[in-house]
């Protein structure tokens, strides 16, 4: 909705363009600067995207100050005190909760598409016994656009809904053949009598030679964790998904290409990160040590776990998983790791009254505690990845379909400050000094 304008003046030329300003629901309105070069032959620089809005969007919100995470306008904390991670799903594709019925005909479209083809199962054996699972589901995610590809009409939204369900359906089979393969064991199939979250944990956990029955506990946490996971506006691996996928490439490709910028250790790779940190701080007496290797500009050292581009506020996810990792605590007291729970609680009291983070508005991130639980749930340091982008798989899906319907949609083509050499010649090898 456009209300008014801002002006534009080049001071230098004093030619001047009115650039419309758009508002949303909320956040703060933006400047259409489209014009700015034909208007005044100029672009804008915005290293990072700092205060840059790429798209339009209606899927998810949130209020870096106030620490507000929306999706669909439901808050995450209701999200994930009375969702589940397969309803937050219909949620984030189709914009409103389902009845029971919808939910129930999607959950069966879903289950029915958990099974992956025979043949994905033989890409796993041209990886090392040792490979990082992220390398992995990389690999095999991109391979699933092998599979449906030519039939894949992109313009046909019956087959842009279908990719999507397809994508929910088979990344907990791919995730859980990825942890299989690392330890040696035989991949387990899907089981359609099985909830989302309960069927991902008996792929991951079950063996022919033993029965196993997912801990309701474990299983309600790794649900709410995956909901806490599921989208997050345009972050890194969003946009990437996004920019791939305005090029009209493959979504199962752009999915792949989203898990490459999750797993870097500033995204999505740092709830790892904040475990091997906690394991190397030890105790909580050596805190002040690694705080002030936070802060020494010369230390590379950073605090996993902590900061984030847009909240400058608490991560409210971070709140939620708090207080999942104490209920961890009061009903499976056994599996959860105690001393990195004290030492994670320790290290943020401690921060958040350091005058540094203060200053900078440094808070706990999604990351901080999420190791705790996964630890705790039995699941390998390795695989904390891959669990952040099985929940983030339905973001990255539901923004291609939210970009591919989009009437504004084109290739996406960010511009440049050219700071290189001027024009010269070139100079054969005989004339070089
Ligand atoms: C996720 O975008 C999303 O939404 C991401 C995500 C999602 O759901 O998709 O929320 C998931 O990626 C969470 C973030 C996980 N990453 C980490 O926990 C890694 C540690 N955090 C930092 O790398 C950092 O905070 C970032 C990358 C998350 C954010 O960096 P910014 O916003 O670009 O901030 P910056 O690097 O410009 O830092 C501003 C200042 C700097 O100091 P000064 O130059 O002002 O003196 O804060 C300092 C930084 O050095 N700083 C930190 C710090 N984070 C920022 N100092 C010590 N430890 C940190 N963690």
């Amino acid at each position: 909705m456009t209300k008014h304008t801002v002006t534009i003046t080049d001071n230098k030329t004093g030619k001047s363009i009115e650039c419309p300003v758009h508002e949303g629901t909320y956040g703060p309105p933006v400047i259409d600067t489209k014009t700015l070069y034909s208007g005044l032959g100029m672009f804008t620089l915005d290293p990072g995207f700092l205060t840059t809005a790429s798209c339009r969007s209606k899927i998810t919100f949130l209020d870096g100050e106030k620490g507000i995470l929306l999706h669909r306008g439901y808050p995450i904390e209701q999200l994930a005190e009375h969702s589940t991670y397969l309803e937050v799903c219909y949620l984030l594709l189709y914009g409103e909760l389902p009845t029971r019925r919808q939910y129930e005909e999607f959950e069966a479209q879903v289950k029915f598409r958990s099974n992956v083809h025979e043949r994905v199962n033989h890409m796993y054996a041209g990886y090392l016994y040792d490979a990082h699972p992220m390398s992995i589901m990389v690999g095999v995610m991109a391979a699933l656009s092998s599979y449906y590809h030519e039939a894949l009409d992109l313009n046909d939204p019956a087959d842009r809904d279908l990719t999507a369900k397809r994508v929910i359906a088979k990344m907990p089979t791919l995730a859980a053949q990825c942890y299989k393969f690392a330890i040696g064991h035989p991949f387990v199939y899907p089981n359609n009598s099985l909830g989302y979250v309960e069927n991902f944990l008996n792929m991951m956990f079950s063996h022919p030679m033993s029965t196993y029955t997912p801990d309701p506990v474990a299983v309600r946490a790794l649900d709410v964790l995956l909901i806490l996971h599921a989208d997050h506006e345009q972050n890194a691996s969003t946009s990437t998904v996004r920019l791939s996928g305005s090029a009209e490439a493959n979504p199962f490709a752009c999915i792949a290409a989203g898990m490459v910028s999750l797993w870097g250790r500033a995204h999505g790779g740092a709830n790892e990160a904040v475990i091997h940190m906690l394991n190397e701080i030890k105790t909580p007496d050596n805190i002040p040590k690694f705080i002030a290797r936070a802060k020494d500009k010369k230390d590379t050292f950073r605090l996993m776990g902590f900061g984030h581009r847009v909240y400058k506020n608490f991560d409210p996810r971070s709140r939620v998983i708090r207080k999942v990792c104490y209920d961890l605590l009061e009903r499976l007291p056994n599996k959860v790791d105690r001393a990195l729970f004290d030492t994670a609680l320790k290290l943020e009291d401690i921060a958040l009254k350091d005058e540094y983070f203060i200053e900078r508005k440094l808070y706990p991130n999604v990351d901080f505690y999420s190791g705790i639980i996964l630890k705790a749930l039995g699941i390998p340091l390795s695989m904390f990845t891959v669990i952040f982008a099985l929940g983030r798989s339905v973001g990255w899906i539901a923004q291609w379909l939210e970009l591919m319907e989009d009437p504004d949609f084109k290739i996406g083509r960010p511009r440049q400050l050219y700071n290189g050499a001027e024009k010269r010649d070139y100079v054969p090898f005989n004339q070089r000094s």
